[in-house]
């Protein structure tokens, strides 16, 4: 399975921060927030990934990523002149796809939460056509949202209702059969003149290949859409981090982890930054006692 971020996007709801650099590199307490969206790809297992971005930000994302080997995975980029809408990302990464399925991540999207890795795994197994998430939030509005029947199976999605059917919002992680890039192709753009990820969903939906899994209360869906909210992302990040002294969103411990990486070349990495507690974390992770 391939990864695609995507990076693109003015970010006006954030102007004046967003006005000279991307959204997805701003600060979510110590890190980018791409690093969150990445390592939740690393979690699923995905060692090739495509990062979609403007062609203003392309440096900086090469400065911040490289070509993965840190990581000890392949990342590859691609450009998105125009924010056409979430379903280009199939048409600019046809090539990158392939013949393979793909997991489309938005690089402004947090996830933390116990079991996590599990559920991705249970996604990516149960992939015949669509999976992608339901979670339950105050406010729908500003989301896709899917409407359940009673036996918890997807009736309808609709993008930003102003009168949704139900309270689960549509969270920006998703993943697809090989269809998708033939799908892709034939959206046409919506109302406000994108290429609505809804409008794929609904298209799997009427073949009867899509499923919806709820993510439990337990897991942490965290937005980042403007000022406050980022304050409030970065405060949650950092309470876990001081309380379990665990990171939250940190690619290089997940690659270690997973086995991308060695313990040597995290201790490496680790001492490029030393200075930080983020190198410090790193470390002690490279040199503490298997349990
Ligand atoms: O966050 C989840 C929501 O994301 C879903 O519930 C909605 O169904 C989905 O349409 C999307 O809604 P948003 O209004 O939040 O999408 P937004 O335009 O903010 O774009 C999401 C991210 O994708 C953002 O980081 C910018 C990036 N982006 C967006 C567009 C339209 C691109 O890279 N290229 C684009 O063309």
């Amino acid at each position: 399975m391939k990864g695609i971020i995507l990076a693109g996007g003015k970010g006006t709801r954030l102007y004046p921060i967003t006005k000279s650099t991307s959204k997805q590199l701003l600060p979510i307490y110590d890190k980018p927030m791409i690093y969150y969206s990445l390592s939740t790809l690393l979690l699923a297992d995905i060692k090739e990934i495509l990062i979609i971005c403007m062609p203003r930000d392309l440096e900086a994302y090469q400065n911040v990523l490289g070509d993965g080997s840190r990581f000890g995975i392949r990342i590859e980029y691609a450009l998105q002149e125009e924010a056409r809408g979430l379903a280009d990302a199939f048409l600019i990464g046809e090539k990158f796809i392939g013949k393979d399925s793909v997991c489309l991540a938005l690089g402004d999207n947090i996830f933390y939460g116990n079991g996590m890795t599990g559920i991705l795994a249970e996604a990516k197994s149960m992939l015949k056509g669509a999976v992608i998430f339901g979670y339950r939030v105050a406010d729908p509005r500003e989301y896709g949202v899917v409407e359940f029947d009673k036996n918890h199976h997807a009736i309808s999605l609709e993008e930003k209702p102003q009168n949704p059917k139900s309270d689960y919002a549509i969270p920006g992680l998703y993943f697809y059969n090989n269809d998708v890039v033939e799908i892709a192709k034939q959206v046409k753009p919506s109302a406000r003149g994108e290429l609505e990820i809804t409008t794929v969903n609904n298209m799997y939906l009427e073949r009867d290949q899509l499923d919806v899994s709820i993510l439990p209360r337990g897991i942490a869906w965290l937005d980042t859409g403007n000022p406050k909210n980022l304050l409030e992302a970065s405060m949650f990040i950092q309470t876990i981090q001081a309380r379990q002294n665990q990171y939250v969103g940190c690619p290089e411990e997940v690659a270690y982890r997973r086995g991308f990486i060695t313990a040597d070349k995290l201790k490496k990495i680790g001492e490029e930054l030393q200075k930080t507690d983020y190198g410090k974390y790193l470390i002690s992770i490279a040199t503490e006692k298997k349990q």
